[in-house]
């Protein structure tokens, strides 16, 4: 089992990135929580802050033949066709993952061009959000 954790613009500064809404762990942290959470699965870590680097990172993944890649795509949720046609386009499933409840803040955050082309959402659970999609995978 080979999962990707794909993260997007801004998710560099978690730990120092508004703490009241994002908490103060780290993207580090993320990666220790989840190797020492799942050392069965072999997880690739991938950060951008580049709409293109991120869609470079779905085509490669899906060359990789990876079983599953959890995305946080930050701002680009609510903007980016194209990373929603990269996802549309590749073979490997996607979750999308959010760290805040992003229907309970602004109206512009409430909306995904991406979550009709992933296999399901996680939002608002913080860190955990990224341990039940790897569970996801690893059960499914
Ligand atoms: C976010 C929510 C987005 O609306 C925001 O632009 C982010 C982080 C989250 O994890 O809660 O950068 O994806």
């Amino acid at each position: 089992m080979n999962l990707l954790i794909l993260n997007g613009p801004n998710l560099n500064l978690l730990g120092i990135r508004e703490p009241e809404t994002y908490g103060h762990a780290t993207l580090a942290d993320l990666e220790a929580g989840l190797r020492a959470a799942f050392p069965e699965v072999s997880l690739t870590f991938f950060q951008s802050n580049h709409e293109g680097a991120l869609i470079d990172r779905l085509h490669e993944a899906h060359r990789d033949g990876v079983h599953g890649i959890i995305f946080n795509p930050g701002g680009y949720t609510h903007t980016s066709v194209a990373l929603r046609d990269a996802i549309a386009a590749i073979t490997p499933a996607v979750v999308e993952v959010h760290l805040s409840n992003v229907h309970a803040r602004e109206a512009f955050r409430h909306r995904s061009l991406l979550a009709p082309v992933c296999t399901g959402q996680i939002c608002g659970l913080g860190l955990g959000g990224y341990h039940l999609a790897v569970s996801y995978f690893v059960e499914s």
